[in-house]
């Protein structure tokens, strides 16, 4: 029994080992742990989740809102253009995406989904999209991109989003957040805890007070709204989220 124990505690005790190592690697390699993220992303997007994919496509992408120039914020595996595909009001599309290890997955789905209008693929930061023009821009469209750009990035982000759009064009946005501190207190504390770990494997995303940036934004955009939302994902820990719209 003793002998048992033994070895099911080696084997536990490697195991957490090979995970510190291997966190250890990815947060020193920027390009093993952005391969890493892109692989990892394609894995856990999961089109089979209807709940997911209505909040995506019904709710923050539905037809009746996107339109036009159309530049996505942080494309990832391209999975919302499983929301666009068949949207005849869209006139082309940009994705902004500076990880260029997500490409390849961006190009299967533009097949698989058979995208009818251009595609522009830029490895840009969203902070800094020199190759978009001012006023060029009808709809902004960013899904899950906030939490992995670090203060104070997320203001300078907004801000630049404003400038790209045209007079009345909006940002349709979908983000995890931080859980409130009083209302789900030991939520917050375990996304305190969990944090170090869950940015190395996350690319950067940290649980954050998304709904404060956006306030900071009354003053720049001509309308802000946002609403606090659960994210149907298996995932308990990155359930609080918002989705919200920018107009300029
Ligand atoms: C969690 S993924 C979400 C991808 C996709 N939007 C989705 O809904 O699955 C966040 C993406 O934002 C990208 N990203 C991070 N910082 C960015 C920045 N400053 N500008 C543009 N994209 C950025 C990352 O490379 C990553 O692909
Ligand atoms: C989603 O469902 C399809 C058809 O049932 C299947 O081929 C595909 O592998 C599934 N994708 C995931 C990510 O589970
Ligand atoms: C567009 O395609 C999606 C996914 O393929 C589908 O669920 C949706 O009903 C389609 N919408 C329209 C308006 O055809």
């Amino acid at each position: 029994m003793k002998r048992f124990l033994k070895i099911i505690f080696g084997s536990f005790s490697l195991f957490i080992a090979l995970i510190a190592v291997g966190l250890g690697y990815l947060k020193t390699n920027t390009i093993a742990r952005q391969k890493f993220f892109a692989g990892f992303l394609n894995k856990i997007s999961d089109e089979n989740n209807t709940a997911m994919m209505a909040l995506r496509c019904n709710e923050v992408l539905s037809h009746s809102r996107i339109h036009g120039h159309v530049l996505e914020i942080g494309a990832g595996t391209g999975i919302n253009l499983a929301c666009l595909h068949n949207n005849t009001r869209i006139i082309d599309y940009i994705g902004m995406e500076p990880n260029t290890h997500m490409y390849s997955y961006i190009q299967t789905a533009i097949k698989q989904w058979n995208v009818p209008f251009e595609v522009r693929l830029s490895s840009n930061s969203a902070t800094a999209m020199t190759d978009v023009e001012s006023n060029s821009i009808d709809t902004i469209i960013m899904i899950f991109v906030l939490c992995s750009v670090p203060d104070p990035l997320s203001k300078e982000l907004l801000i630049e989003a404003h400038r790209v759009l045209k007079s009345g064009g909006e940002l349709h946005l979908l983000e995890h957040i931080a859980a409130d501190s009083n209302m789900k207190p030991m939520m917050y504390a375990f996304q305190r805890f969990i944090e170090p770990a869950w940015t190395i494997i996350g690319d950067g995303c940290r649980f954050k007070p998304t709904t404060n940036y956006l306030d900071q934004m009354k003053t720049i955009y001509t309308k802000v709204s946002y609403q606090k939302i659960e994210i149907p994902i298996p995932i308990i820990v990155a359930r609080d989220g918002i989705k919200g719209v920018l107009t300029k």
